[in-house]
Parts: structure tokens; sequence; C-alpha cells
């Protein structure tokens, strides 16, 4: 990974995953929202076969890996949880020692936002996953994962982005890493509740019907990001900008 804004060590530097670390901390003493996504460099969001995974690549893996390893929490919309077949996160064994350092238990546990409470049956052999859900979602179906793993009703009819991050803190995940998806990331963005978005931008064209990475109602102002850094390897360029008012 080289780094290309801003240069540390001058023009390209290289750097190692301490470097990384060091870059992609999280501040401390108050929580923290990051969203990640990877999308080609014509903005498709999802591959041809509507999964994430066929635009990225080993660099954008090894990215994601490492940001997962700096988090308390892995917090996904529902749908991205199926399509994606989500299970209980692992961490790499390289990235072991990261969490060991940082006082974080081997893996963070994964939170899913759902009304319907489809919720992959991978994700609940782990009583830690976090289902977040309203009074809404179907009684019987929530007593059912209320008994496998920890579930959060937050408000009445709609779950609220305030209530699905107040779910988080209040369980002592500051560190929240949000992989999306759009819909998800759309949520937040109109409640004002993202402090940064990491982006891999894919070295592919691809056209078609795919999302984008923010879904949802336009925003009334277009939101201002300022660009933290730019890191390059393989062709793919991995961008982190902190929201303005963060
Ligand atoms: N390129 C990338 O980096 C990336 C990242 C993530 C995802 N993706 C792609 O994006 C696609 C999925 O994204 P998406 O935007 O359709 O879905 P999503 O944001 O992952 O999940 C949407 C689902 O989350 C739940 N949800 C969201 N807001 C809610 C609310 N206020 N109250 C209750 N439940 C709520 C609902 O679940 P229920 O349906 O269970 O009620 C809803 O159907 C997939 O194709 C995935 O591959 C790409």
């Amino acid at each position: 990974v080289r780094a290309l804004f801003p240069q540390p060590g001058g023009d390209g530097c290289d750097l190692d995953d301490a470097d990384l670390v060091r870059i992609y901390d999280y501040p401390r003493g108050r929580p923290w929202v990051r969203a990640n996504f990877v999308s080609t460099v014509d903005g498709a969001a999802q591959g041809p076969d509507h999964r994430s995974g066929s635009i990225s690549g080993t660099a954008d893996r090894r990215m994601l890996a490492l940001l997962r390893a700096l988090a308390d929490v892995v917090l996904v919309g529902a749908e991205t949880a199926r399509v994606e077949r989500y299970g209980p996160a692992d961490i790499r064994p390289e990235y072991a020692q990261i969490r060991a350092d940082l006082g974080l238990p081997p893996t963070p546990p994964i939170a899913l936002v759902t009304a319907s409470l489809d919720v992959p049956e991978r994700l609940l052999s782990d009583s830690r996953t976090l289902v977040i859900t309203s009074e809404m979602s179907p009684p019987d179906r929530r007593a059912y994962l209320a008994d496998r793993v920890d579930v959060a009703v937050v408000g009445d009819r709609e779950v609220t982005a305030h209530g699905v991050i107040d779910a988080l803190t209040s369980r002592g995940y500051g560190r929240i890493h949000c992989e999306g998806g759009p819909r998800l990331f759309g949520l937040l963005v109109h409640a004002g509740l993202i402090d940064e978005l990491c982006l891999t931008v894919s070295p592919q064209l691809l056209a078609g019907p795919g999302l984008r990475i923010l879904a949802g109602p336009q925003l009334p102002e277009p939101m201002p990001l300022r660009l933290a850094t730019v890191l390059e390897s393989d062709d793919f360029l991995f961008l982190r900008w902190l929201v303005r008012n963060s």
C-alpha cells in the first residue's frame, strides 16, 4: 500500500500494517461511525452478481479485514447480510495482535438492522450478534431470536438512525464499522450520524443498473466531506473522507 496523500515519508511512501493501524485508528473519547464501501470507477456498488465481492479484489479484501480488526462492532443492513451471506466475523491471524493491543475481544460482533427479522441463520451461532429492530417486527420471530442472540427493540414503528447508534453505544460499542448497504447508509447519512467514509475505488468500469453506495431521497443540501487520506495498492484507491462537522 502506498500513501498518495498526505505523504508522510515523501512521494508514494510505502506503508506497513502498523502505519495503516495509525491512519485508521478511531478517535478516542466519543463514538465514531465509519462507513466502508467499494465501488467501481463508474460508481457501481454491486457487481453483475449483485454482490460486492465481484468488484473487490485482494487489496480491498485486505483493507476490509484490517478495518474490521479495529472495530468494536460491524454494523450492516439485513439485505447486505442476506445477499453477502454474512456469518460471524473472523479476523485474520495477522491482525489478532492488533485487537489484543487495543483491548478488544478476538472478533467483533455483527449488528444488523431489520424490520422483517429475516436474519441469516449463521449469524445465530454467535450469541453476541445484535439484531436491531422495532416493535412492528413479528413477535414470534423476535422471541425466537431473543433466545439465541441479543435483540434491541428501538422505536415503535420505524427503526430510527439514532435508535441504531444508541443500541450500539449503550452496549459499549463506540468504534462502529458500518459495511452498508446503501439503504442503511442512507438512513445514517440523512440523520447526520456518519463521521467518516472509507471508499475503495475498484479499477473497473461496469455500467448497468447496480446500486450506488448511497440510497434514499436526495439530501436537502449536498453533504461536504474533507479528504483525509488517499492510499493506493494494485490499482485500487483507498479514499478516506471525514464528514466536515465530525
Ligand atoms: N459495494 C459495497 O461496498 C457494498 C456494501 C454493502 C452492500 N452492498 C450491496 O448492496 C446491496 C444491499 O444493499 P441495500 O441498500 O439493498 O440493503 P441494506 O442497506 O444492506 O439493508 C436494507 C435492509 O435493512 C433493513 N433496514 C434498513 N433500514 C431500516 C429501518 N429504518 N428499519 C428497519 N429495517 C431497516 C431492512 O431489512 P429487512 O428487509 O430485513 O426488514 C432493509 O430491507 C447488496 O447487493 C450488497 O451486495 C455493497
